[in-house]
């Protein structure tokens, strides 16, 4: 059952036009920002981070131009812990009706090196950042970039700075996929217990996918206490990527009996836009691709083809049409079974009696045997070859 109380709200936060974006290769033009961020507000996501403005004159004028039209989402603009930035974010995602500035530094000790700022110096600049932010927007976001590999105590005394700052949501990035999924739920449930004000923000998880552990590390972090997740379409970003937006969303939708948290995404929207972000971001989805690949709804092998045509439940934890999909596929090939055969050929309009079938079986199986797939066209000249020679 459905548990739809808000403290099981799980606040989606969609940064495949940043995080995603930083991807080497997925650029995207202008106009495609601005239409996959309407189809991001179309599906209910609920924070959109629409870019970098500081980045470029490009990505100020697409965060601005998302910002104006947006509708439901809020939208969310990155800046570095300098007010320079800061500024020029406010300046892109003022004109949206909700907005939030999301600002961040790095806190690990190797970040820390690159600035060569010591922890007093780095807790200062925090401080002033995130204040100089709340100044600006009502709706503050800080993260401490590489929080998995920073010291706790430090981490601790930087959050409870933030919140103090004025910062309402919290995010742990785990910025280059270190963590495992035990560890990601304790470290949120760690901060939530222990950092003075935690009760008055919101835990947000930010994974990246280099252990291929983004998704169970999300949810894991859900478990700890985390109420808002950042992903991607596709998975998209930096690497191996982010956390895929499909993935958690219908891992909490399919097994919300043990994961009792809920999301407002209309998950039938999922497919087009994983179709539209590989379109535009020039990103393939990988065939194998959880819940949008290719083959995520697809079975060749002869029992699982005859398992689906009697009770699509016993290779199917999700219905297609949940995602978008119009059905199941069931493409032929050598390791498909007569019951898949008769299926398609009826479906092509061939009423075929018990003999018949074994004859094209026979022929399709050398068919198949020479061919990764056999396709329609060539299930049609298998039947005029069968008449012809009859
Ligand atoms: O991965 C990361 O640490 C980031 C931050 C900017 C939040 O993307
Ligand atoms: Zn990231």
């Amino acid at each position: 059952m459905t548990n739809t109380s808000d403290k099981d709200r799980v606040v989606i936060f969609d940064t495949t036009l940043r995080d995603g974006e930083q991807s080497p290769g997925a650029t995207m033009t202008h106009n495609e920002k601005l239409e996959i961020a309407g189809l991001l507000d179309d599906m209910g996501v609920d924070i959109i981070e629409a870019g970098f403005p500081i980045a470029s004159e490009g990505d100020f004028n697409a965060v601005s131009e998302i910002a104006k039209n947006s509708r439901n989402s809020r939208i969310c603009g990155l800046a570095r812990a300098k007010t320079g930035d800061i500024d020029r974010c406010w300046e892109a995602i003022k004109h949206a009706e909700k907005n939030r500035i999301h600002t961040f530094i790095g806190t690990s000790p190797l970040h820390r090196a690159i600035p060569n700022l010591s922890m007093d110096e780095m807790a200062d600049v925090i401080h002033q950042t995130v204040t100089h932010a709340r100044n600006l927007c009502d709706n503050v976001q800080w993260s401490p970039m590489d929080a998995t590999r920073t010291e706790w105590d430090y981490l601790c005394r930087v959050i409870e700075i933030a919140i103090k700052a004025g910062a309402s949501t919290i995010n742990i990035p785990d910025t280059v996929g270190y963590t495992a999924p035990m560890e990601s739920a304790e470290l949120i449930k760690k901060l939530i217990e222990t950092v003075p004000g935690a009760d008055d923000v919101i835990f947000a998880t930010h994974c990246h996918n280099d252990l291929g552990m983004a998704t169970a590390n999300s949810l894991a972090a859900v478990a700890g206490g985390a109420r808002q997740i950042e992903c991607t379409i596709n998975g998209l970003g930096e690497r191996a990527g982010n956390t895929a937006l499909e993935e958690v969303v219908m891992a909490l939708k399919v097994r919300n009996d043990i994961m009792p948290w809920h999301t407002g995404i209309d998950t039938k929207k999922i497919m087009h836009i994983s179709r539209r972000v590989a379109a535009v971001s020039g990103f393939a989805v990988q065939f194998n691709k959880a819940i949008v690949g290719k083959n995520a709804f697809a079975h060749e092998s002869g029992i699982h083809q005859d398992g689906m045509l009697k009770n699509a439940e016993t290779f199917e934890i999700m219905r297609p049409a949940d995602v978008g999909l119009s059905g199941t596929s069931l493409p032929l090939g050598k390791h498909s079974g007569r019951a898949a055969l008769r299926d398609k050929l009826n479906t092509l309009g061939f009423e075929v009696g018990d003999n018949q079938l074994k004859d094209v079986f026979v022929r399709f199986k050398e068919l198949a045997d020479r061919k990764k797939e056999v396709f329609d066209d060539d299930i049609i000249a298998l039947m005029r070859t069968g008449t012809d020679d009859d």
